[in-house]
């Protein structure tokens, strides 16, 4: 681990599998878990759905800078789940890359359909996921190549993705 590392950041497109995967790393290091779409509906009151309906996508993106900056400086180590989106900012790609060892989930378009089809809360799918997921991951291509470690989740289950990252990480 690089002087001031002490995070473990996940990024990926929704639906790979980050929060599953953050919980098992979390709970086998004894670290904090962080969710920075949790900390960002915890700070605004309201669903992640309500602020992209309400303030608008740049005013989420704005808000999920300022928790991306706070979460990564604070002191103590923590593993931290990213939305989907997080990495589109040059500015969230630096503070991911300053304090964290940072790790890409990848996975086939149809398992991420699948995943998230069952939930509506995500706003950029607007309940149409079959459409919405392949022109999302096509216009997000190289989004999540920043990363120091690129895993493809695809046939692997949460434990599996759990134990490479702790293996790459050592
Ligand atoms: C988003 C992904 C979501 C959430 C928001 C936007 C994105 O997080 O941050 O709906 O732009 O891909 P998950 O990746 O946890 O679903």
């Amino acid at each position: 681990m690089e002087t001031g590392t002490n995070k473990i950041v996940l990024v990926g497109f929704m639906g790979t599998g980050k929060s599953t995967v953050s919980r098992l790393l979390a709970d086998e290091l004894g670290w904090l878990r962080i969710d920075t779409d949790d900390e960002i509906v915890e700070r605004e009151g309201r669903p992640i759905a309500a602020i992209f309906a309400e303030a608008g996508e740049e005013s989420f993106r704005r808000i999920e800078s300022e928790v991306i900056e706070s979460v990564m400086n604070a002191p103590g180590p923590a593993v931290v789940a990213t939305g989907g989106g997080a990495p589109l900012a040059e500015r969230n790609r630096q503070a991911m890359l300053a304090r964290g060892y940072v790790v890409a989930l990848k996975a086939d378009a149809s398992h991420i359909i699948a995943r998230v089809q069952a939930d509506p809360a995500r706003p950029l799918l607007a309940g149409d996921a079959e459409n919405r997921v392949p022109l999302l991951l096509e216009q997000r291509r190289s989004v999540y190549d920043f990363a120091h470690s690129i895993i493809d989740t695809t046939s692997m289950t949460a434990e599996e993705v759990a134990a490479a990252i702790m293996e790459g990480w050592k």
